[in-house]
């Protein structure tokens, strides 16, 4: 059985299989955990010309995405009544982990990609929620979808395989993860901190919840706010803090 499919609207289908077919993602689809289908407004125009765009009402520079063709392709999609519908832009909620546990209990999840001209903004009516992938401009919409899916496909059971656990890594609990090893045990002169080497697994542990607590406090103090934190890690802090 399927557990998850994201139907993608784009202009550049290619673009979205070429990177869901390939990796983890792609490994995920061949197995059957997902399933990847994008959509082409192109492909529902009425005209002989297939026109996807036009210029704008008003005046200015550049295209906007027409409505017809969009709602035409839009509604071909198939969804549950809840299937969140979500419209990538700049001007959306910023995307957070949250957001990706969220949207990894549905079993449909649509994303619809502008353009960088800009979109009509009746296409907008059709979306459950707009999103942002951070506070820059893409020329499409496309790297943002893919970004989500990459999210939330990861964590459909299965898709990272059974050696892989999501319980430990960065913003689990709201920390950044600490600094991972492999040998050799020196390299260039840096070598891997000694306890990680001896084999005592309760101090490994204590070390590791420490240096995510180090690593967050020197490069995202605004994660600690939320993060779930513990009286030993409360305590920890105040010394680092103190020892600074
Ligand atoms: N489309 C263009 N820029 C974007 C962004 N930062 N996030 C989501 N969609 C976009």
């Amino acid at each position: 059985m399927i557990a998850m499919h994201f139907h993608v609207v784009t202009l550049f289908p290619d673009l979205i299989q070429t990177y869901c077919s390939t990796s983890i993602i792609g490994r995920g689809v061949k197995a059957g955990h997902l399933a990847v289908n994008a959509y082409n407004p192109r492909d529902y125009c009425q005209d002989k010309y297939r026109k996807v765009d036009d210029t704008p009402y008003g005046g200015g520079a550049g295209m906007v995405l027409k409505p017809e063709p969009f709602y035409a392709c839009f509604e071909s999609i198939p969804r549950e009544p809840d299937s969140p519908v979500l419209l990538m832009t700049p001007q959306g909620k910023p995307f957070k982990q949250a957001d990706a546990q969220r949207l990894a209990g549905h079993s449909h999840v649509t994303l619809l990609c502008g353009h960088y001209e800009g979109f009509d903004e009746r296409i907008r009516a059709v979306a459950t929620e707009e999103i942002s992938i951070g506070d820059f401009v893409l020329t499409g919409g496309e790297l943002a979808s893919l970004t989500i899916i990459d999210a939330v496909g990861r964590l459909v059971p299965g898709v990272l395989g059974a050696s892989t656990s999501l319980d430990h890594e960065s913003f689990n609990e709201g920390l950044l993860e600490g600094p991972q090893y492999t040998k050799p045990p020196e390299f260039r002169g840096m070598s891997v901190p000694e306890v990680l080497r001896g084999g005592n697994h309760a101090h490994i542990t204590e070390w590791r919840r420490q240096q995510a607590l180090i690593r967050t406090l020197e490069r995202r103090p605004d994660l600690l706010q939320t993060a779930k934190l513990t009286e030993k890690d409360r305590k920890f802090l105040a010394k680092l803090k103190e020892s600074l």
